[in-house]
């Protein structure tokens, strides 16, 4: 019988390091011996990437908060079922740069749409899938503003939104993370990638062959 795949997700606000910390990850898992796909959200599929076009780069008006969350959770939806899923089920490691629970921190926290409709969004569209662990990645505000303005991109729809836009989101992880302490690990995401990729990996311990 193949070991069963494990689903691990990245969250955390914009410059933490999660595509990083992913790579690195995916890198130990696999000197391991384990078969692991990196994918991320929005996106992640053809369907999905079309959506993230949408989403970060509205063709019209900006999208009123609602759509922007069902918007959020087809892509997710086709996520889960063509590509998350079936790794899975093949004993896969799938580690993934966001899920829902940025969907619960922006869209229903910062956002203001609330917990239960995002959560009831992700019951129809992905019958609820949970990571295995969410590994969240926090640091000092200003410290990730300075890392984000060295990324030298421009800032996507959401990206660009008010400061106060991001502390809600910040507040909202928090939130998420206390109240489900097993289910999430919270990192200290400052300090060189390599001592972060250390603290992830010790996080981890539990759920390693
Ligand atoms: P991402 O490409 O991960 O951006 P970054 O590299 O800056 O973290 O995500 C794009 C944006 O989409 C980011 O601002 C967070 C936002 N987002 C949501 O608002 N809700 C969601 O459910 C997801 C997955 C992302």
């Amino acid at each position: 019988m193949t070991a069963p795949g494990r689903f691990i997700a990245f969250e955390g606000g914009e410059g933490a390091g999660k595509s990083t910390q992913a790579r690195l990850l995916a890198e130990a898992l696999r000197a391991r011996g384990l078969t692991v796909i990196v994918t991320r959200e929005p996106g992640g599929t053809p369907g999905a990437e079309a959506i993230r076009t949408l989403l970060l780069s509205p063709p019209g008006e900006a999208w009123p908060p609602q759509a922007e969350a069902l918007l959020f959770a087809a892509a997710r939806a086709d996520h889960v079922a063509h590509l998350i899923r079936p790794a899975l089920a093949r004993g896969d490691w799938v580690i993934c740069d966001r899920f829902v629970d940025s969907s619960r921190a922006y869209q229903g926290g910062a956002g203001g749409l609330g917990d239960d409709a995002i959560t009831a969004l992700h019951a129809f569209g992905s019958k609820g899938l949970r990571p295995d662990r969410v590994i969240l990645l926090e640091g000092d505000e200003t410290a990730l503003a300075d890392r984000l303005a060295t990324r030298g991109q421009a800032a996507d729809a959401i990206e660009g939104r008010p400061v106060e836009y991001h502390r809600a989101v910040a507040a909202a992880f928090r939130a998420l993370a206390e109240a489900d302490p097993q289910g999430f690990a919270r990192i200290d995401a400052l300090g060189a990638p390599e001592d972060v990729h250390a603290r992830i990996l010790a996080a981890l311990g539990d759920l390693l062959p």
